[in-house]
Formats: structure tokens, sequence, C-alpha cells
């Protein structure tokens, strides 16, 4: 049975329907959460909009092919696909196309019932403010909880964050805002709470630069930006993932304990980890852009995509070095790497232990920690030990917590993981903050961003092969940064 929720009927509002989140994670999150039992499909409606228009079925075929049928789903893709349905706009700024929206909605609602509205904007942030405006004017009902989800980025740089803040203030409370990052949706990047605050002193003794000499965060992925240069080429790798996606990782690796598990006591510790990283310069940061592939036609340069302009020097790839001004973290750096069109695909933070200062074992590979994204969800600590067997032979040994692989039993995987949008949207319609961003955090994590961005975004970036490891000029960059990464 779905959880009671104190709503008899709930509408989300999909915009940028037609668009690439929107067919890879917010209807599959929103079917998910059906076919779980999350939520009642019968007491749900589902309206995608956008500028896109849609010929008979072609919306709800489209929004299908993402679909994955469930065993023992409480309800079958079609049974969802019915509650779906699709609104075109004229544009976004068109306030008109938000009239035929409300009604359009207003049709769904059952009379004299309680209904939640939630909007969800999946589109560039350059369209936030119109629509967001719109939303209250012509869609927003008094006396009916209504709530908005926004994307990231917020903003393209810190004052773009607080003109968009501004204008959001001006019409809706904090409590109906929701600026969604799926990272702090991910168990990954959240299980690194009860890794430091747990059980685990050898870790959260450790956890500092008194014995770590670096902090990695790679994220790669094997395709590029095909069809999302309307997006990406405005806002580059940079303000893409790093700004936001794996500096929400780096914040929960880095803070201070929280005085509690409270949404406002963990907002509180965020904040002041991120107020604490010292803006990151330019000379800090290497950009690069993929190239065709040279023996797979299929991956065209970044530049080929028809929806990028032919001269755009867009980072799809990016490596930043960080410092935080703190107690715990003055000197190691936070090496920040993330591309597109690589080799495989892989998301992971590494802690970097120093060899100590007396080793008996001067060649023994010292530590790392890992806690893993993709390709599996996984922790990995390494250790130094002897290899079994004649002489005395160091070697590096992992220890690994394989969550994708883990049976049951072994009472690390409930039997239902929600994806990260799953747990996001649910948490979104019940009225949890605990792990949206607040305004004042919003703001703050591009001070630390912003010269990097505008100290780079006109540079030429470096070339790389589609389907290589990035570009060649960054073995020196790092060498000359951040030389204890091994
Ligand atoms: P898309 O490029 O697919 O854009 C979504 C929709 O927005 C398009 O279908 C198009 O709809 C409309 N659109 C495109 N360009 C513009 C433009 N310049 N001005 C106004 N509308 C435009 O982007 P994504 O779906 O990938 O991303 C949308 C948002 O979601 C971004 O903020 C992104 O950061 C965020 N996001 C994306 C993820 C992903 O994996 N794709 C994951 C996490 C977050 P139409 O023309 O029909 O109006
Ligand atoms: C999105 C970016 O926010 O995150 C995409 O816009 C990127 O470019 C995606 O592919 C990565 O998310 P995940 O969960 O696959 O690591």
């Amino acid at each position: 049975m779905a959880p009671s929720l104190p709503f008899d009927h709930v509408t989300i509002a999909v915009f940028g329907a037609s668009g690439d989140l929107a067919k890879k994670m917010t209807y599959p999150a929103i079917y998910s959460l059906v076919a779980n039992g999350m939520l009642d499909v019968n007491k749900l409606h589902v309206v995608g909009t956008a500028r896109s228009s849609y010929e008979g079925s072609e919306f709800q075929d489209k929004i299908k092919k993402g679909l994955k049928e469930k065993k023992d789903a409480k309800a079958s893709i079609s049974d969802f696909i019915s509650r779906c349905s699709y609104v075109s706009l004229k544009g976004y700024e068109d306030t008109e196309s938000y009239s035929k929206l409300d009604a359009a909605i207003r049709k769904l609602e059952p009379e004299g019932k309680k209904s939640l509205r939630l909007f969800y904007i999946a589109l560039p942030p350059s369209a936030f403010e119109d629509v967001s405006g719109n939303i209250k004017k012509k869609c927003w009902p008094e006396g009916q909880t209504n709530r908005l989800i926004v994307e990231k980025p917020y903003g393209k740089d810190e004052a773009s964050a607080k003109k968009l803040s501004k204008h959001l203030e001006s019409l809706f409370s904090e409590d109906e805002l929701y600026r969604i990052d799926h990272y702090l949706g991910k168990d990954t990047v959240k299980t690194i709470l009860p890794l430091r605050f747990g059980g685990n002193p050898h870790l959260s003794s450790t956890w500092s630069r008194e014995h770590v000499s670096a902090v990695t965060i790679n994220f790669k992925e094997e395709f590029g930006a095909e069809g999302r240069g309307g997006y990406f080429d405005e806002f580059g790798m940079i303000r893409d993932v790093m700004q936001n996606h794996l500096m929400q990782w780096i914040v929960l690796l880095g803070m201070e304990p929280p005085k509690s598990l409270s949404a406002d006591d963990i907002h509180e510790a965020k904040l002041k980890f991120i107020s604490d990283c010292k803006p990151i310069v330019p000379e800090d940061v290497l950009v690069a852009q993929y190239e065709a592939s040279k023996s797979d036609k299929e991956k065209k340069a970044y530049k080929d995509d028809e929806t990028v302009k032919n001269d755009s020097k867009a980072a799809t790839f990016a490596t930043a070095v960080m410092y935080v001004n703190n107690e715990r973290w003055r000197g190691v750096p936070f090496v920040i790497r993330a591309g597109k069109a690589l080799d495989e695909t892989r998301a992971e933070v590494t802690l970097h232990y120093k060899t100590p200062a007396k080793a008996l074992f001067p060649t023994a590979t010292p530590s790392t920690f890992t806690v893993r994204d993709h390709p599996e969800k996984s922790h990995t600590l390494t250790l130094s030990t002897k290899q079994v067997g004649e002489g005395f032979s160091i070697v590096s040994a992992p220890l690994v917590v394989d969550f994708d692989h883990a049976s049951p039993s072994a009472s690390v995987k409930a039997s239902y993981v929600p994806s990260a949008y799953e747990t996001l949207i649910f948490e979104a319609i019940t009225g949890d903050h605990t792990w949206f961003i607040p305004r004042a955090e919003a703001e703050a994590g591009w001070r630390v961003w912003d010269k990097a961005i505008s100290g780079t975004e006109n540079r030429t970036p470096f070339a790389y092969e589609y389907g290589g490891q990035g570009p060649k000029e960054e073995k020196e960059f790092l060498k000359q940064r951040a030389h204890d990464v091994h």
C-alpha cells in the first residue's frame, strides 16, 4: 500500500518534458515511485510541458521508451502512461500558454479534495525566471499546496544566483522552493555521514590534513553532450557538474560534524565548510574539449553536434585544484576532475593517505579510501600488507564493500533501492527539505567557482579524443599541483 500522504491527489508538472533529463530521469523516477507503491497511480497525474509539439500519442510513446517494466509492480507502464499528458507552450515567456496549462491541470484535480501541485523546472537555467514568474501568475492556486523544484545550475555565477534568489523570494516562500541537486539523493554521497560520524574511529580520526595528503574527485562519462547543446554549450562542464554535484560530495566529505541530523544543522555545517573553501584561481584549472574519435565514426567532436556553436570554447573536461582554509584541511589539495566522452563512466571520491614519516617499509603504497557511485556503488579501503608467501614483499590489497552485488542478507542493501531522483521527488512531495539546497548555500557555492569559470571560459580549451583519457597536458598540470596523488 502507498504510504499515506497529506494529499488526496498529486499533479507533477514537468517543464522541459521534451528534454534529456525528463526522458532519462524524471519520468522513470516518477514511474518507479508508482511501481514501488510509494505513489498511488490513481491519485497522480503527470503533465509534461515544453515548446515542442507532439501529435497524438507521440509524447507518451517517447516517454514509454525510457521506462522499464518492473517485476511485481504496483502499477503497469500503461496504467502510468494513461496518467501522463502533455501541453505545448508557445514560449516560456508566453503567459497565455500558462493559462492553458493551468486549465489542463485543473481538469485533472478532483473537486473538493486536497491537492498538491508540484512544478518541476527541468530546463536550462536561462528559462528559470520567466517560467517561475508565469507559474506563480497563472498556475499557483490560492488555498492549496503548491511547490516548485528548481534544477541546477542555480544561475551562472554568484551575481545571477542572487538575482534569481531575489526573483524567487518575491514570488515564493522558502518552504515552497526545492533547489534540487540529485547527488544529494544518492546513497553513495549521503553515506559519507555515517562513514565519518558513525562508529568508524579509524576513519574519522584520520580524516584530516594530519593523515591525508590529497582528496580526489573523479567524474568520467563515456558519452558526450550529444543533442544537449541548447543547455550545455552555455554552461560547460564546470557549471554542469563540478560547481554543484561534485561540490556537494566534497562538502559532505569535508564539513565538520553537524550538531544533529536536522535539516537546519546539516545545512549550517555545509555552509560553514563552503565559506572555508578558498576561491579556485584560474591558474589551478585546466579545461579541454573533445574531438572526434579516430577509430569510431559515430563518436563525433563536440563542435560537430548541430546544437553546438561552431566556434564553441565550452569545456567538456576540466580539472581544478581547490584548497580549504580551516584547521582540518589547510594545505590539502582537493583535485576535482570531470569529463565527458572519455574511456569509461566513473564517479568516485578518494582520500589519499600520507606515507608515515618513519616507514619501516618505504616502498609500501600509502592507503586510500574510495567511495564510488559508478560503475558500481562501493567503498574500498586499500591496505599495505605482506604478500602471502616467501619473502617480505609489500603489496596493496583492497577491502571492498560492493553494494551492487551485496546480497540482502549482508544487511547493507534494502529490498527497495530508489534512484536519486525518486528519493528527492518523493521528499519534495512529503515536504522534507533536508537534502535540498537552501538559498544561502546555493549562492555561496558560486563564490568558490566564479574566478575559476570567468578566468577560463574564453581560453582555447586543450583537445582530447572522444573515448580517450582526457588531454595529455593534464599529467604535467597535476604533477605541479598535487604530486602526492597516487
Ligand atoms: P536539454 O538541453 O535536453 O533541455 C531541456 C528542454 O529545454 C529541451 O527539450 C527544450 O525544450 C528546452 N530548451 C533547450 N534549450 C533551451 C533554451 N536555450 N532556452 C529555453 N528552453 C530550452 O537539457 P537537459 O534536460 O539535459 O537539462 C535541463 C536541466 O536539467 C538543466 O538545468 C540541467 O542542469 C538539469 N539536469 C540535467 C541532467 C541530465 O542528465 N540531462 C541531470 C541533472 C540535471 P523545448 O524546445 O521543447 O521547449
Ligand atoms: C547532470 C548533468 O546534472 O548530471 C549531466 O547535467 C550529467 O551532464 C549528469 O551527465 C550526471 O549524473 P549521474 O547521476 O549520472 O552521475
